[in-house]
């Protein structure tokens, strides 16, 4: 099987990002969303990756940058290619992207109802820490989670365990 490739979000990779954004999301971001943010991340103040498998981009994932926090803006894996780890990968790469860049801590919101988010986030040492009501359509309240001392040597541990675990099932990453 051909590895899965993380690259950096380009603007010519957002008519490939569109169809999954608005299959995925509720609300979905528009192409000029993306472009605005691909624009902010060349100024270092976003990162958005896409991950491809036989050349088709099948997910993507991205940060804002707060002081030193990183704040996990969206990551989604198109619903034909989910459970084969791919979003563990992109949370891998998010990750690594908040520490090289000196952040202590990774925050994001879920939905309540969004368990397979949550399960995938506590893999990532995400706690909840409070809730954020009606956040969603006015309607749906938001879990926020975050993961605290990313820099740490416990927290290295924890991602090359994941790193480990995600090869062990033949999903290694060419980044
Ligand atoms: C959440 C999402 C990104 C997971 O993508 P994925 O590539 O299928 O996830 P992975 O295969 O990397 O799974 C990693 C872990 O996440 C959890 N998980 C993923 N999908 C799950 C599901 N349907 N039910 C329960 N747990 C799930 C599991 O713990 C899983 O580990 P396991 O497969 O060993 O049990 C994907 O379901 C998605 O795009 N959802 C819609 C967008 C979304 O909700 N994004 C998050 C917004 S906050």
């Amino acid at each position: 099987m051909t590895a899965p490739v993380i690259e950096v979000m380009r603007k010519r990779h957002v008519k490939h990002v569109m169809p999954i954004e608005t299959a995925v999301h509720r609300k979905p971001w528009s192409a000029s969303v993306f472009n605005t943010e691909i624009d902010l991340a060349k100024k270092g103040e976003r990162y958005y990756i896409v991950l491809s498998v036989m050349g088709e981009i099948v997910g993507y994932a991205g940060l804002m940058f707060a002081v030193d926090e990183a704040h996990v803006t969206n990551i989604v894996v198109d619903p034909d290619h989910r459970r084969h780890g791919y979003a563990r990968l992109l949370m891998c790469a998010l990750a690594y992207e908040a520490i090289r860049t000196g952040c202590d801590a990774l925050t994001l919101e879920v939905r309540v109802s969004n368990t397979a988010a949550q399960n995938l986030y506590r893999e990532f040492g995400f706690a909840p820490a409070g809730v954020r009501q009606r956040y969603y359509e006015n309607t749906e309240d938001a879990i926020v989670m975050w993961a605290h001392d990313i820099r740490s040597p416990e927290y290295l541990e924890r991602l090359e365990r994941i790193v480990t675990r995600v090869e062990s099932g033949g999903e290694s990453c060419a980044v």
